[in-house]
């Protein structure tokens, strides 16, 4: 990769032989003098880093401390001080902010505008959900969803809107982009076989899709990542596709899409989602690398396996394809040959019976403590099948065998759930850390099975889902 472009602030932009790991917050600050976006933590947390990014998906609030330069390829950028008309007059956004008292020491409030500037230009009216992720220590909420309301009718703003005008920069191409031949450092391919002979020519190199881990490991961990690929932007990685039999979801679909596409089909699948991270974090993050990443506490996997997920992997022009849950062997081990890299996960269709429980500290932005995801099918009163996972139980996201085996073929009664709580106790030997112990994920993990039960009857209340 030798050049990326992209519009700043409405003005192109072309930087030549950056180094791939140079996150937009310190360029902005470090190169541009644009000391509007706010360092809070540094790693995707407080929103502080907020700015919004616009490309042929649209626009979104993205968090610029744990964003790449090269992921801005092609796309446009606004920071806080491109907010304003040219003329200096406030977006209606920022207008309302004053107007209702919004700001008070101000550090959050370049990213809250970002925040609900790009909420504003896509007509999305949750403020809560779309603020989740932006932390204000000293205003208080009040004032600031009363700005975001006020501001709920003005139409944007032309200088705003004329983002999109500017795709032609997609077509730019970025140099090396991915071939065998790319020079070493970093890679942009444009397509999955480009990535497939990138990754088999580099096959210790690192891929990067929302850098929503990775980022963090350059921002904290201060890791060299050496060669490196950008795949989140590669459209046939993209997207969800729904046919008859099945529902196949690209990797580097974002979680912010994944949600919005599976609604349909399963809600409590997406209302789970819109307890994952934040608008910021679900507009980066990719269903690829929350699996890829082996985390024994990542949100997508366990309910993909609760649905009977199978991953699809591919290796240079070889694929293969396996059960999600036999992908995790072990904590930090995936079965994932060197140079092999996430295409895509596909989930059969059926009726809906999944019910996915996150229990964490905080209800937003928080990881959870302990995730279950349930699909039991129950016909003429007996359980004609049962697939039950749960993330934060073990060292991988796993499956409950023995209490789906105590399910299985059984009367759907409150004695075979107690059977089948009873299984569960010898499925699992949690841990305990500083998000749970290991006897309260294992009686949550219970008390959710039983949960799922209670639903079902029409006896029990979502109690942290109630909204006022
Ligand atoms: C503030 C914050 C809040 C978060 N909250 C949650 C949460 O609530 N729930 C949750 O589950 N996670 C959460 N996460 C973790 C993170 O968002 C997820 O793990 C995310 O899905 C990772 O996806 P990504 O595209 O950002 O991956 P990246 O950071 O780009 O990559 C992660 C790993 O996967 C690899 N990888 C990526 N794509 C592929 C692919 N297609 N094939 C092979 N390897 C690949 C990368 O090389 C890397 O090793 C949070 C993170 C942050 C920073
Ligand atoms: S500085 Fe906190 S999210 Fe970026
Ligand atoms: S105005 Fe001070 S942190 Fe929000």
């Amino acid at each position: 990769m030798t050049e990326i472009a992209f519009l700043l602030n409405g003005t192109p932009v072309r930087l030549r032989d950056i180094a791939p790991t140079r996150t937009l917050l310190d360029w902005l600050r470090e190169e541009r003098g644009l000391t509007g976006t706010k360092e809070g933590c540094n790693e995707g947390d407080c929103g502080a880093c907020t700015v919004m990014v616009t490309d042929a998906q649209g626009a979104r609030a993205l968090n610029a401390c744990i964003l790449f330069l090269p992921q801005l390829h092609g796309k446009a950028v606004r920071t806080v001080e491109g907010m304003a008309a040219p003329d200096g007059r406030l977006h209606p956004v920022q207008q309302a902010m004053v107007d209702c008292h919004g700001s008070q020491c101000g550090f959050c409030t370049p990213g809250i505008v970002n925040s609900l500037v790009a909420a504003h230009l896509t007509g999305e009216t949750d403020h809560d959900t779309v603020l989740a992720g932006n932390l204000c220590r000293c205003t208080g909420y009040a004032p600031i969803i009363r700005a975001a309301e006020a501001a709920r009718q003005a139409t944007p703003p032309d200088w705003v809107r004329d983002d999109p005008s500017s795709f032609a920069f997609s077509e730019i191409p970025s140099g090396g982009s991915g071939g065998a031949d790319s020079p070493p450092g970093a890679a942009i391919p444009r397509s999955v076989d480009e990535l497939a002979d990138w990754y088999a020519a580099n096959p210790d190199g690192r891929l990067i899709a929302g850098a929503t881990d990775v980022g963090l490991w350059v921002t904290k961990g201060l890791r060299d990542l050496g060669p490196v690929a950008f795949i989140a932007g590669i459209p046939d990685l993209q997207g969800v596709s729904v046919t008859e039999d099945e529902i196949r979801i690209g990797a580097a679909t974002t979680i912010a899409d994944l949600r919005r596409a599976l609604a349909p089909f399963h809600p409590d699948l997406a209302e789970m989602l819109r307890r994952y991270g934040s608008t910021q974090v679900r507009n980066a993050a990719t269903i690829g690398g929350n699996i890829a990443n082996g985390s024994p506490i990542g949100d997508g996997p366990p309910a993909l396996i609760a649905l009977g997920a199978t991953l699809h992997l591919r290796r240079g022009g070889a694929r293969r394809s396996l059960p999600l849950e036999k992908f995790f062997i072990d904590y930090g081990k995936q079965d994932r040959q060197p140079g092999e890299f996430v295409e895509a996960v596909s989930i059969p269709r059926q009726p809906d019976r999944l019910k996915c429980y996150k229990l964490s500290k905080r209800f937003d932005q928080d990881i959870s403590a302990v995730l279950g995801a349930f699909s039991i099918t129950v016909e003429n009163g007996r359980v004609t099948a049962a697939r039950i996972a749960f993330g934060g139980m073990a060292g991988t996201p796993k499956r409950a065998a023995g209490a789906e085996a105590a399910l299985l073929g059984a009367e759907w009664s409150e004695a075979t759930m107690n059977a089948a709580c009873a299984a569960l106790r010898a499925d699992f030997t949690p841990l305990s850390d500083m998000r749970a112990s290991a006897g309260y994920r294992m009686e949550a993990a219970i008390g959710m099975l039983r949960r799922y039960w209670l639903e079902d009857q029409g006896l029990a209340p979502r109690v942290l889902e109630i909204e006022a």
